[in-house]
């Protein structure tokens, strides 16, 4: 593959996260960050219980250049010195996603770099490449708010769809039990917290779709409303919060490892070497499930590789990386026109 080092500013605008990052490396990694800025605008969408659209997008606005100007300076690199210029143009929030995508497209215009316009899952999905140097086929488990997949990744651009989820994302449940349990946004790391100091055989929370196949290629499908509505239902008894974080984190591992089990035996149909298991997305920073996902593998004869928590969750280290992947499978970039996205499912490549 690409024998010099690749050099590239990434952007990340999709969600509650302004983030800019220059990643220096080639493939399969790992890869060099020289910078890697995240401004979470948490503390702005906390009052409300979620992220509201048009205040991400005004905050992406006001702050990215700034964002911008301190990647570049930490990396101590110019514009004139990269190899191209990476950002999200979906999935996620179109107004924030225009925001970033515009930038980078300006950027792109002034100095003559190539533009690569990134599938945010995708960045998600080659982070492990990145911090580990991982090769091509792992099996991956994407777990964010917005996104809860099991994917056979073959290469750049062969992404293999064993399972997804038919309701609510797993981030989108800890966020909900957080609200119905009254912890704090964002809950996924309130209700790990919590969790820590409850009894998780303390209430007896259902497991959707618990050792159901499906039929067809999608046989590792996800569900969590079930558990959620179980839940709220608790909530509206006398419950320790603790006991109930520690009972609703237990179901989802027990989830998780069981659908991740179907698609190892679907993947390595596929794959009849493969045997590791990237995690990826935010929910992959919470440590008891990455334990649990750890025990599974030992059971099936797979190894783990999870990226460290600030790689998990929403940053541009991995949007720059993938920028690195793209060009390096001899991509020229993408044309200037190119349009952002709200929708953009990994495209499923399988025959
Ligand atoms: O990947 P990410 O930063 O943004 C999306 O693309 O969605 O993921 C954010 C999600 C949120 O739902 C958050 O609650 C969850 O990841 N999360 C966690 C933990 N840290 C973040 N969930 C469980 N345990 C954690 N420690
Ligand atoms: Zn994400």
């Amino acid at each position: 593959m690409a024998s010099k080092p690749l050099t590239l500013l990434g952007i990340e605008t999709s969600c509650d996260e302004t983030a800019a990052a220059v990643v220096r490396g080639t493939v399969p990694g790992p890869g060099e960050i020289l910078s890697n800025i995240v401004f979470s605008q948490t503390e702005a969408h906390a009052p409300y219980g979620g992220v509201v659209p048009e205040i991400a997008s005004r905050a992406h606005l006001e702050i990215l250049d700034g964002i911008i100007e301190r990647a570049l300076s930490e990396a101590k690199i110019s514009l004139a010195e990269l190899d191209g210029i990476a950002a999200t143009a979906g999935p996620g929030l179109i107004g924030g996603v225009m925001v970033g995508l515009t930038t980078a497209k300006a950027l792109a215009l002034g100095s003559g770099k190539p533009l690569v316009a990134v599938n945010h899952l995708m960045g998600h999905a080659l982070t492990a490449r990145l911090t580990h140097g991982v090769e091509f086929p792992f099996l991956l488990l994407l777990v964010s708010g917005g996104h809860c997949q099991l994917v056979g990744v073959g290469g750049v651009d062969d992404f293999r769809l064993y399972g997804s989820t038919i309701d609510d994302a797993v981030g989108e449940a800890f966020d909900k039990t957080a609200k119905i349990l009254g912890l704090p946004y964002p809950g996924g790391p309130a209700v790990e917290a919590a969790a820590k100091n409850g009894n998780s055989k303390a209430y007896d929370l259902p497991r959707p779709l618990l050792g159901k196949r499906g039929s067809g290629r999608a046989g590792a499908d996800f569900s969590f409303s079930g558990l959620k509505t179980a839940l709220r239902q608790l909530a509206e008894t006398k419950v320790s919060v603790e006991d109930a974080s520690a009972s609703f984190q237990a179901a989802v591992i027990d989830i998780l490892r069981d659908r991740t089990r179907i698609a190892m035996a679907m993947f390595r149909r596929d794959f009849p070497n493969g045997n590791k298991l990237v995690l990826a997305g935010g929910v992959a920073a919470n440590q008891a499930i990455g334990a649990g996902l750890n025990k599974l593998c030992a059971e099936e004869d797979f190894t783990a590789l999870i990226p460290p928590p600030r790689l998990c969750t929403d940053n541009a280290a991995m949007i720059a990386w993938a920028g690195v992947e793209r060009l390096s499978a001899g991509g020229a970039g993408d044309a200037l026109s190119v349009s952002p996205r709200a929708r953009w499912p990994l495209a499923d490549t399988a025959s």
